[in-house]
């Protein structure tokens, strides 16, 4: 799965973003060890602080079907259907890095004049000190 139909996939998911409240839709698409991808979208709740983000959508529907290991995950972002660049915010990065110790690709994908770019970085980048119990 090379990062260009990963960030695809994410895109398809932040079609069904919830995001009723921001307007801003949310996608991602994480890569296990295995090859198997999981997708999420951000799910906005009338009580606003038990809304969820894409990211952990993702996260929690793969280690819910038993998958712990990630390689790589694409988040794609933006408002209505704006795909501006977007990054993860602490906290998922928190619950992203509790597995791989922070050794995993998060590739931000976005649009500019229509042509569909990518930046890449590391977990351990975007979290240097991570919490670990
Ligand atoms: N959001 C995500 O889904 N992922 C992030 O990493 C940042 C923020 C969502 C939460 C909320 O529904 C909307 O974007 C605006 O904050």
């Amino acid at each position: 799965m090379d990062d260009i139909d990963l960030i695809k996939l994410a895109m398809e998911a932040k079609n069904n973003a919830h995001a009723v409240y921001s307007n801003y839709n949310v996608g991602a698409a994480l890569l296990t060890k295995e090859g198997k991808v999981f997708t999420g979208c951000n799910i906005e709740c009338s009580s606003y602080g038990i809304s969820l983000c894409a990211e952990r959508v993702a996260l929690v529907k793969a280690v819910s079907e038993g998958y712990t290991e990630f390689t790589k995950i694409a988040v794609v972002g933006g408002h209505l259907d704006e795909c501006t660049y977007t990054t993860p915010c602490g906290a998922c990065r928190q619950f992203l890095s509790d597995f791989n110790n922070c050794d995993m690709d998060v590739i931000m994908g976005y649009k500019e004049n229509e042509e569909l770019i990518s930046k890449t970085f590391k977990l351990k980048e975007l979290l240097p000190e991570n919490f670990e119990l």
